[in-house]
């Protein structure tokens, strides 16, 4: 039988553990894993996937202040003469002046807007039958193909613990308008799910896990991606930090840039298309369809997460380091194309590296254009014009064809 107190207690028929210690394992410093993805705005009309950019009108907050919550002395019993309604102009994306336990007035409606619609992309992956993708592993990749799809899982593992943490520990608790934060929770369990649903397509292929997973501290194409990104994490994850001061705020605004435009907005969204490219062959189509779910997702993180940097950027007055942001894309891009030549030394059937590596350029242009920033790779193609398609699911019908119903509320998946 279950034991509340101590549910692992009946798996491991062990006694229930009846103290009080703590049962966090010892810290081991900093954590390492890492990873990206890609974006477009839900909302009011529901906005087209990756490529709408709507401008918000939110008006500029004047300078930082104390909350009027924090000049009650602590215990201290407020009297009506302390007390006031909240007023939403005081809401700020950070540094805000007025009490952050209240949702409504909304300042930000467009961040609720984002979280219901995020609510409409339900599923676990155990919805989708993973049979067909245990036979393909197995009698129908070829050997490329096999180091394609393993090192293509052994980076996301890694990249969407990474992903969590930095929204549920580093950002999350810098914001201080509740509807943003109810996204970004949002943003968390579905970062976790992201890692459920890997580990679910490791397991039901069969891949030796302690392998996968550990690949990413073997392998340097992909220990550097994940390396660049911790770099970021640990820079905005130290509890001392103070968003008043101009150059933790400058540091703040770069690492979720880096975030949403890179890890969220081009690595994570291109980081799917080689599964893709199977799929388009009849390949791998279950782990393929788990993608799409975790795709649309990223979508929306990877907007949300621009959507706020842009305000932050409005409110704060701040100006974007020309030569932080040029190095920013430098960096990713060079790491991006050494990844992609380890995945795909040789093309395969339909996929290569050059073509990976022309995407992210493009898709990379088409973030900085939202933040209304400098085309950071000219002229580059859309490589894969078949990529947004799977982002955009305008192919809803099929994509949906094997789900059940119910998840598609009130025929509320209204993306494009
Ligand atoms: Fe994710
Ligand atoms: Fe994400």
């Amino acid at each position: 039988m279950l034991n509340w107190d101590d549910p692992i207690a009946a798996v491991k028929g062990r006694a229930p553990d009846t103290t009080d210690a703590p049962r966090t394992p010892a810290p081991e410093g900093r954590p390492q894993p890492a990873a990206p993805e890609a974006a477009r705005e839900p909302a009011q009309p529901a906005p087209t996937a990756d490529t709408a950019a709507p401008a918000p009108a939110e008006q500029t907050a004047g300078a930082p202040a104390t909350r009027e919550t924090d000049t009650l002395q602590p215990g201290a019993i407020p009297t009506p003469a302390d007390l006031k309604p909240v007023n939403p102009d005081d809401k700020r994306v950070i540094n805000g002046l007025t009490d952050i336990n209240q949702l409504a007035p909304f300042k930000y409606p467009w961040a609720w807007e984002y979280f219901l619609n995020a609510n409409k992309n339900h599923w676990t992956p155990l919805d989708i039958n993973m049979n067909q993708d245990v036979h393909d592993y197995h009698h129908k990749l070829t050997v490329e193909e096999r180091h394609v799809y393993e090192n293509v899982l052994s980076y996301l593992t890694t990249s969407d613990i990474l992903a969590m943490r930095n929204i549920g520990l580093a950002v999350m608790e810098k914001m201080s308008a509740p509807e943003l934060q109810i996204y970004q929770a949002r943003q968390v369990y579905e970062e976790s799910l992201h890692t459920w649903t890997y580990q679910h397509c490791i397991e039901s292929i069969g891949l030796d896990q302690g392998e996968i997973y550990n690949r990413y501290r073997v392998v340097p194409e992909i220990n550097h991606k994940i390396q660049i990104a911790n770099r970021r994490l640990d820079s905005v994850l130290r509890p001392d930090i103070d968003l008043r001061d101009p150059d933790e705020l400058a540091n703040f605004v770069m690492a979720y840039l880096f975030f949403a435009a890179v890890f969220e907005g081009t690595w994570f969204y291109n980081g799917f298309s080689p599964i893709f490219a199977l799929q388009r062959r009849g390949l791998m189509k279950g782990t393929a369809e788990q993608l799409q779910y975790i795709m649309r997702d990223e979508v929306l993180h990877a907007s949300f997460g621009l959507r706020v940097v842009k305000q932050i950027i409005k409110e704060e007055n701040i100006t974007l380091d020309p030569k932080a942001v040029r190095e920013m894309w430098d960096e990713a891009e060079a790491a991006e194309a050494a990844y992609a030549r380890f995945l795909l030394p040789d093309p395969i059937l339909g996929y290569s590296a050059e073509q990976h590596i022309e995407q992210f350029r493009f898709i990379a242009n088409r973030r900085a254009r939202k933040l209304d920033l400098e085309e950071p790779f000219p002229g580059a193609e859309n490589a894969l014009p078949w990529l947004d398609e799977q982002a955009n699911l305008r192919k809803e019908k099929n994509f949906f064809e094997t789900r059940v119903t119910e998840y598609q509320t009130g025929g509320a998946l209204s993306w494009d």
